[in-house]
């Protein structure tokens, strides 16, 4: 199949523009985040934590975890990083296995554990390894639509292909057919130094259906502001290809990614950190005012409990991860700094419950 007709009948092309999605968040936005964000605040598309293909075709089992989720959070993407192509290739056939309506490749996390063995934002360094990755991943989706499937991945070991092939019997019968889904990249405007002119042309040989740009550096990590008129300039030179441009950094509201769309004409935003306890962030409306602490309460509790039930069956369990978000829902009233102090001690939805009532906030 040709990677446009691929793209051409992804969800991608089904999309209202322009969409807003859910950044990909590693630590955050797991199953239960994206749950919360979806039901709340319905995300026009979501993505999961990155996963490492390296740790994966290695027996590492963390990117199962990262690769839960329910029917409410389509369309959704899994999102993997690494620098060894054959195992993008076997990982995209194990997405596509596991019912994923897209695979994207980060080329954009800045953290040192990732770029300095070569990964995410170190690939805009290496452009011929990032498209090799991309055409690995592309064939991978290929072998899968002809029939292969996680058992013909030699690097992937039969705990995790076990696993694998008991959650794609669970999905429905459309997405257990060996169906086509697109590749696309998240990615950021440069290394040291913005370079989008050479660095996205290099991108779109290969095709992509959808490029994310973060309108930062590697080197700017989070610090300074997103640059959004270099994201612009990636607009005008990806004006002739069918390749979605994607804006991403430092967006508050729905309605300043709006103002963004309009002034640079990209297809859609991503917005990251201030969905952090605010699912609301996606609503057309949205005015945080108009949620009550109440709501907020409400809706952090359900996230406990959620995060209880996804994980708490396993052998490394932890409510640890569950508590940064505690704090974010419960801000801005008078006393939101002595409950969050005590929700950051809680160990289970229980206690959480027990605070937000003692408090009235329930
Ligand atoms: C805690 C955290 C984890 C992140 N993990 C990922 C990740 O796994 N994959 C990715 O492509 N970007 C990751 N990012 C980057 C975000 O997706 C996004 O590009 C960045 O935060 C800028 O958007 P924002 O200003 O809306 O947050 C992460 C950012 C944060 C704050």
């Amino acid at each position: 199949m040709q990677i446009d007709q691929i793209n051409n009948l992804s969800f991608w092309s089904k999309l209202k523009k322009p969409f807003i999605g859910l950044s990909p968040m590693d630590g955050v936005t797991d199953h239960p985040y994206r749950y919360i964000q979806k039901k709340y605040g319905q995300p026009d598309v979501v993505y999961t934590e990155f996963a490492t293909v390296e740790g994966f075709c290695r027996g590492v089992t963390t990117p199962l975890k990262d690769f839960i989720f329910d029917e409410s959070q389509r369309p959704i993407i899994a999102q993997i990083y690494g620098r060894t192509s054959q195992f993008f290739r076997e990982t995209a056939i194990v997405i596509c296995q596991l019912g994923f309506d897209g695979v994207d490749l980060n080329m954009g996390c800045p953290a040192k554990s990732v770029a300095n063995g070569g990964s995410g934002a170190a690939l805009i360094n290496t452009p011929k390894l990032a498209q090799k990755i991309i055409k690995a991943t592309q064939a991978g989706v290929q072998d899968w639509i002809n029939g292969k499937t996680v058992n013909d991945c030699e690097n992937i070991t039969s705990k995790i292909a076990q696993e694998v092939k008991k959650r794609h019997l669970k999905l429905s019968q459309t997405y257990q057919q060996h169906r086509s889904i697109p590749v696309s990249v998240k990615t950021r405007v440069g290394f040291d130094s913005k370079i989008i002119e050479q660095w996205l042309p290099t991108l779109l040989e290969t095709n992509p259906v959808a490029i994310a740009i973060h309108g930062r550096t590697l080197r700017q990590g989070y610090g300074g502001k997103a640059d959004w008129e270099t994201i612009g300039k990636a607009v005008e030179i990806a004006k002739n290809t069918s390749t979605l441009i994607i804006g991403n950094g430092d967006i508050a509201s729905k309605t300043q990614a709006l103002e963004k769309v309009a002034q640079y004409g990209i297809d859609g935003v991503l917005i990251g950190r201030a969905s952090f306890g605010n699912p609301w962030v996606f609503n057309d409306n949205f005015s945080q005012e108009k949620i009550t602490i109440q709501q907020k309460a409400q809706v952090a509790l359900e996230h406990a409990w959620l995060h209880e039930k996804t994980f708490g069956k396993n052998e490394k369990y932890s409510f640890l991860p569950m508590r940064k978000h505690l704090g974010w829902y419960i801000r801005g009233f008078d006393q939101a700094k002595e409950v969050r102090q005590k929700l950051v001690m809680t160990n289970n939805s229980q206690e959480v419950k027990e605070i937000l009532t003692q408090y009235k906030l329930l």
